[in-house]
């Protein structure tokens, strides 16, 4: 049967994996990953992030992002950016370098301006804000936020287009995928930087959810958003389970993969999905979920799990 990026294609959409370096050794795991027909774009789970790309001030290190842009490249893919502000994997000399507002407004323009630049003309998205809210819809408190004010967001946003006028240019988060009041927050954020005419093209809905819970409201929400004018991407899709792994669960998750593929084809501004790492051979989700897993539709033997095929049937 035809690769699940072969059949998101039929509609003009992507069907995308994350991968990080080191998995990159693993030949089994690349000959899947560097598929095509399955996965037409590529994001780096961790080597563009700013601990990875400027781990001292004003030292710019290119290399772990350069090999996933080399590989995605050799196998005809594109690239998701990812990710250029945000509160985690954020290097001590920034968060506890109290810098005043001038300073490190100057310091997040640079990392931007460097790394947008670096990779101009070669990523077709860019994350360029992450987790920028609290659950309550609130602004998460980081460094960005305390010293510089909810600027920061527009600032990012208009110090990226600068950099690359071609590159689609995010806001990312989670918790947004359902209707709620952290919806609702990114939604108005979203809304005030339109009507601001702030270079955003694109809501990332990152999609860590969990089977048996994934809410009702996903196509009635993406809708909403993609009415403010931008596109909505579907950026980190896993859907992890309570271990151990039993049929019954096997089966919820396919179901629960294909209610998320569907509302995206539900909404006509939804251009894709990435989901985050294909294998649970590779899942972030054991170290940071205790007792969770198993929530990618290839097993940690590369085998095809029932998610596969309700995903390729609701594509
Ligand atoms: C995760 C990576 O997959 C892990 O390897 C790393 O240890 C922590 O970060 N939301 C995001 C991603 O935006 O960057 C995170 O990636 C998962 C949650």
């Amino acid at each position: 049967s035809a690769g699940l990026n072969v059949l998101a294609e039929k509609s003009g959409r992507y069907f995308g994996s994350a991968t990080d370096n080191p998995e990159l050794t693993d030949t089994a795991y690349t000959a899947i990953l560097g598929d095509k027909n399955e996965f037409g774009i590529i994001t780096p789970g961790n080597s563009m992030k700013w601990d990875a790309t400027e781990p001292s001030r004003g030292t710019f290190t290119f290399t772990g992002g350069q090999q996933i842009v080399d590989f995605a490249n050799a196998n005809g893919q594109a690239i998701r950016g990812h990710n250029l502000v945000w509160h985690s994997q954020l290097p001590a000399w920034v968060t506890s370098g109290n810098f005043d507002k001038a300073t490190l407004t100057s310091i997040m323009q640079n990392h931007i301006t460097t790394l947008v630049t670096h990779w101009k003309g070669q990523l077709a998205q860019w994350d360029v804000v992450n987790e920028a809210f609290n659950d309550d819809g609130t602004f998460r408190q980081n460094v960005f936020y305390t010293t510089i004010g909810e600027d920061y967001i527009q600032i990012a946003f208009e110090t990226a287009r600068a950099a690359d006028p071609d590159v689609k240019l995010c806001i990312n988060d989670y918790n947004i995928e359902g209707s709620g009041a952290k919806a609702t927050a990114l939604y108005n954020l979203v809304s005030k930087l339109k009507a601001a005419n702030a270079p955003i093209d694109c809501i990332g809905i990152q999609g860590h959810l969990i089977v048996g819970e994934v809410p009702s409201t996903l196509q009635a929400n993406w809708a909403q958003f993609a009415s403010l004018g931008v596109d909505v991407a579907i950026t980190e899709l896993d859907i992890r389970m309570t271990l151990p792994e039993t049929d019954a669960l096997l089966q919820q998750q396919a179901k629960d993969y294909a209610t998320v593929v569907a509302a995206c084809m539900n909404v006509s501004r939804c251009i894709g999905i990435t989901i985050w790492d294909y294998t649970d051979k590779y899942s972030w989700v054991p170290q940071t979920f205790s007792g969770q897993g198993d929530a990618c539709p290839w097993d940690s033997n590369l085998q095809k799990k029932p998610a596969y095929a309700s995903i390729a049937s609701a594509l």
